[in-house]
């Protein structure tokens, strides 16, 4: 049984993050969605939101679930019993944070192994923080994130 984690802020999940789960719902028998809280930040949506939105927007595939977490990773990873991390890649900017995470992580506890999804061409530009800036100033952020998302950004920001 090798379960994934999918970690992120997702403040808000976008399609960009929905399609790496998807892809990682089809490759793993558990895919857990780890949703980061963070005391020192000030997030638009609480981490038990972002689980929510993640839930509802997972709800098609039965081996995905969103948990949040405090603290490391690998020790999140460990509690869970997954020792797969999977990120997505936009672009080659990217690469170079990730790539020194994962070898943190990879100091940090050896067990654990990062796999990289390059993300679809047509999310290439899309992030969360780019959705919240649209969405402040009026624009449309239809196709960009799912519609319980889009619904909730509506309400937060209204
Ligand atoms: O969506 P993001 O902001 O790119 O996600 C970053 C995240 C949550 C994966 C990263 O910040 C993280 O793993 N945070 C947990 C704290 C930790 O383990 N830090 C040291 C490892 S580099």
């Amino acid at each position: 049984m090798i379960t994934a984690i999918v970690p992120g802020s997702f403040d808000p999940p976008t399609k960009g993050h929905l399609d790496v789960v998807e892809r990682c719902a089809a490759l793993f028998d558990e895919v857990v969605i780890g949703v980061v809280h963070n005391p020192s930040k000030t997030p638009l949506f609480t981490a038990a939101e972002r689980v929510d939105l993640l839930e509802a927007c997972a709800v098609q595939w039965p081996n995905v679930r969103a948990v949040s977490f405090e603290g490391l990773l690998v020790d999140f990873a460990k509690e869970i019993g997954a020792s797969t991390v999977v990120k997505g890649l936009r672009a080659v900017t990217d690469f170079e944070f990730e790539i020194q995470m994962s070898q943190m992580n990879r100091y940090l506890s050896g067990d654990i192994v990062t796999l990289f999804v390059a993300t679809k061409p047509e999310y290439g530009y899309l992030s969360s923080s780019l959705v919240k800036e649209v969405a402040r100033l009026g624009g449309s952020i239809e196709g960009l994130v799912p519609d319980p998302v889009a619904a909730a950004l509506k309400e937060r920001l209204k």
